[in-house]
Formats: C-alpha cells, sequence, structure tokens
C-alpha cells in the first residue's frame, strides 16, 4: 500500500513539474534565435543547373563587355570561360560528390564566384589591379566550402585578374601567391582573429612576388612604389572582407566551419553554462565523451571538432529532467523505481526531443541538432523494457526504442559511440584494460548487428579504427584507477 502511494505521488510530482516547466517555458522571455530556416536552404532551393547557367552567363557577360564587343573577343572570351568552368566542372565532379549534391553549396560557390568577379571588375575600373581581394575570395571558398574550391578560385580568379589587365603575368603570380599563401593551413583557422594572420600572409607574399619583378626590372622605381602600396595594401582589404562577409555567409547558407564550432566550445556561453550548473553528471559525460569522439574522428579523417562540439551538446536535452538521469543521481535515489516503464521510456525518449529545441532556440547549428537528434537512432532502453516484460508478457520491445533517426554520417556515429561507450565503462566497478576493450567492443558490435549505421557511409575498417581509438582513450582516462587497482 505504502509503495502504491509512493508511486502516486511520484508520479503526480512528475506531472506537476512538467506543467511547470511549460509555464516556465511560455512565460519566458526567449533568447534571440536564430531560426533554422533562412534565407535559401529552406525556403529557396535553387537547383543546380540553375545556379551553373546563371553563373556561366555572368562571368561571360562580365568579361565580354570588357574584351570589346566583336565577333574575335566573342569567341576568346567563349573559349576562356569553357577552360575555366572545365576546370571546376572535373575537380568537383571527381573529388567533391558531397557539393555536387548540395544545392546550396553550389548555389553558394556560384554566388561567391560572381561576386568575386565583380570585385575583380571594379578593382580594375577604380583603383589598381594589386589590391584585388582574391585571396579573400579564395580563403571564403576554402573555408565555407573546402580546401580544393579555395584553389579551383585561387587559380580562375587570379587568370581574372591577369587577363582583364592586359595578360599581365606579374599580376596573375601576385594574385596567384598571395591567395595560395591566404588558403595554406586553413584547417588552423579557428577564430576570426585569425583573419588578421591572413591578411598579413597575403600582404608579405604580395611583396615579395612584387619586389622579384622590380629586381627583374619589370617596373621603374616610380611603378614599383605604386604596386608595391597597393599590393601591401591588399592584405588589409582581404582582412576587412573576411571579417565582413563570413559571418554573412555563414548565417545566409548554414555553413558550419571551425571558426562557428570553436565559438559553440565556449563554455560560458548560456546553454553548456546551464549544462555545468542544472545537470554536472550530464555536463561531466559530455566533457569525457567529446574527448572520446574527438579522438575516434581523426583515423577516419572526420572532423574532430564537430565530433567534439557535437558531444558537448547531445545530452542537452536532459536539462529538462536532470534527475532522471544516472549521472545526476546521488547514491541510493533513482526516480525510476516508482515509475512504470511506459513513464520512464518517455522521459528517456523526450530528453532527444528537447535536445532538438532547446539548441534551435539557443541558436545551436544544423550539423549539431542533427549530432544530438541522431545520437540514440533507433536504439532500445533494454532495461525498461525487461520491467515492463514484468508486468505485461506482450510488451513489444519496438515500443521500447529511442525514435531516430539513425545516424545519417560518420561523425553522428562516432558520437552515438563514443556516449555509449563512456556511460557503459564508466559503470565498470574494476576497470581492466580487458574489460574496456570486451565493453567497446560488445557495445559497437550491437549497434553494428543492430542496425545502426545502415544509413551512414560507415564502413568496417572505419568501425575497426573507431573502436581502436575508443578503447586507447578509456583506458587512458582510467589509467590512474587501473594501475592503483592493479598494485
Ligand atoms: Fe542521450
Ligand atoms: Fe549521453
Amino acid at each position: 500500500m505504502n509503495h502504491l502511494f509512493e508511486k502516486l505521488r511520484v508520479q503526480i510530482r512528475f506531472m506537476f513539474l512538467h506543467l511547470a516547466r511549460e509555464l516556465r517555458k511560455s512565460s519566458r522571455s526567449t533568447p534571440v534565435v536564430r531560426e533554422s530556416k533562412n534565407l535559401f536552404t529552406k525556403e529557396i532551393k535553387i537547383p543546380v543547373f540553375v545556379s551553373f547557367a546563371v553563373t556561366v552567363i555572368l562571368f561571360y557577360l562580365m568579361l565580354f563587355i570588357v574584351f570589346g564587343i566583336n565577333w574575335r573577343s566573342m569567341i576568346a572570351t567563349a573559349i576562356f570561360v569553357v577552360v575555366n568552368i572545365i576546370l571546376f566542372i572535373v575537380q568537383v565532379k571527381s573529388k567533391e560528390q558531397n557539393i555536387i549534391k548540395d544545392n546550396d553549396a553550389v548555389f553558394l560557390m556560384s554566388f561567391l564566384f560572381v561576386i568575386a568577379i565583380l570585385i575583380c571588375q571594379l578593382s580594375r575600373e577604380y583603383s589598381s589591379p594589386f589590391i584585388t581581394p582574391v585571396g579573400a575570395f579564395s580563403l571564403m571558398g576554402a573555408i565555407l566550402l573546402s580546401q580544393r574550391i579555395g584553389t579551383l578560385y585561387a587559380i580562375s580568379l587570379s587568370l581574372v585578374v591577369a587577363f582583364l589587365n592586359d595578360f599581365r603575368f606579374d599580376i596573375f603570380l601576385v594574385m596567384l601567391c598571395g591567395s595560395v599563401a591566404a588558403i595554406t593551413n586553413v584547417s588552423n583557422i579557428r577564430r576570426r582573429s585569425d583573419f588578421i594572420n591572413s591578411g598579413v600572409k597575403v600582404s608579405v607574399v604580395n611583396i615579395l612576388i612584387v619586389a622579384m619583378f622590380y629586381l627583374f626590372d619589370a617596373y621603374g622605381s616610380s611603378q614599383f612604389k605604386y604596386d608595391l602600396i597597393y599590393s601591401a595594401l591588399n592584405g588589409s582589404i582581404v582582412t576587412v572582407l573576411l571579417l565582413v562577409l563570413m559571418p554573412l555567409f555563414e548565417k545566409l547558407f548554414s555553413r558550419t566551419t571551425n571558426i562557428k564550432l570553436i565559438e559553440l566550445s565556449d563554455f560560458n556561453n548560456s546553454l553548456l553554462k546551464r549544462l555545468m550548473l542544472e545537470a554536472p553528471g550530464t555536463y561531466h559525460h559530455s566533457i569525457m565523451t567529446a574527448d572520446i569522439a574527438e579522438r575516434a574522428a581523426n583515423p577516419v579523417n572526420e572532423n574532430s571538432l564537430l565530433a567534439r562540439i557535437g558531444a558537448y551538446y547531445h545530452d542537452i536535452g536532459k536539462l529538462n529532467n536532470p534527475n532522471y538521469f544516472i549521472e545526476n543521481q546521488t547514491l541510493g535515489h533513482n526516480p525510476h523505481d516508482v515509475l512504470t516503464p511506459e513513464m520512464s521510456r518517455l522521459i528517456l525518449v523526450s530528453h532527444v526531443k528537447d535536445g532538438v529545441s532547446l539548441a534551435k532556440r539557443y541558436n545551436i547549428d544544423n550539423e549539431i541538432i542533427n549530432i544530438i537528434q541522431q545520437h540514440h537512432g533507433t536504439t532500445s532502453m533494454y532495461s525498461f523494457y525487461h520491467r515492463a516484460l514484468e508486468e505485461d508478457a506482450n510488451v513489444n520491445i519496438e515500443d521500447f526504442r529511442y525514435q531516430g533517426p539513425k545516424p545519417q554520417t560518420k561523425v553522428a556515429a562516432i558520437v552515438m559511440m563514443a556516449d555509449s561507450c563512456e556511460a557503459a565503462c564508466r559503470s565498470i566497478e574494476e576497470p581492466t584494460v580487458v574489460r574496456i576493450q570486451d565493453m567497446v567492443e560488445k557495445i559497437i558490435n550491437n549497434k553494428f548487428i543492430d542496425g545502426q549505421f545502415s544509413e551512414c557511409p560507415i564502413t568496417l575498417k572505419d568501425l575497426k579504427s573507431i573502436r581502436d581509438s575508443i578503447i586507447s582513450t578509456i583506458v587512458g582516462i582510467y589509467h590512474a584507477r587501473i594501475e592503483y587497482k592493479q598494485k
């Protein structure tokens, strides 16, 4: 009787908690939200062929007008445009399949290219060609799309600037070398202040190339001074353009860059701070999972920074009911003991949904939201299923599964494995290397057999590398405890 009364009391308490939370949500002033819908990616889907055709036409017209309106320049411009377009098509089609399939990415690639050509025209018209910020567009292409696209921009735009300025080889070399300097080590650009370094690199390389041509007697000393000043100024223009345009393009095209990820990893941001204060157990679990996921992403050449930040946020949905998750419970008190398995199932499932809506409210990027949504895939909650079986033999395991979707990317799969392995190894009372190995292998094998990786492009070779990395990281984490136990 007492047990029944206690059960009823907890159920009522849970209902009130839920009601209070909903009321709080509706009365709280919502933080500034960047809706996941944005101008281009959700509302207007521009097909690849439209972006491509418009770019080719604009590219042709902008050059044709400069070269002169006659049949010779018409044909010559056409050949130049075709050569450039073929260069892009060959490279992107063979090496950048992800971009080809992504309408928004192709549109961004075209948009950046057209704007860059326009700026090349303007700088030729109103200033010196040496000031053309080809490096800024190459670096934007490298950060927002890929390093290969950045390199293609560097080559193609340098050719355009040279062709627009009497086919001058010195201008081509200055533009190309400056841009290549800007996009070298693009993966190390993790803060907006790094754009200043990029600008400095562009200026230094430009000055060196201009000086080289002067020493070869290609310029007179008055022209040398003039070109030197403009090529040095080029770096400043590159920095200013990057600082102004990058955040705009990140937002408009919903691109998750390393810079954005680093900003999301700041523990002073309100969501991670809330996790630290309101669910310290989950916070600690997320930090451990982030370490494991980040290292596991390296051997399979995936974005380790995305894996880390995805893991930081994967369980933020637990903020709504932190005490119902084992890592936040104090010894001997588990609120699930007095809940029905069905109620427990609902609480567990809701942490994924709550995580997604919290992330949207707090302006978190879509790539992170996808990881939150997929981190449990459609795995089952065995312990509650078994408890439900004790009460009703006809319970279906399918009713005790998370609602998915399954991981769609390798990074989401890595976070899923890191999450489960961290939680499971934490429960090993006396961890040894063999026990950790067995546990990690068991978890990854079970997820594989359960079909959780059937929707992401992960190979058996990848799984082996990820497993080895997870084992070595977890063994490293428990190193002191293992040594202590073995003494
Ligand atoms: Fe979770
Ligand atoms: Fe987790």
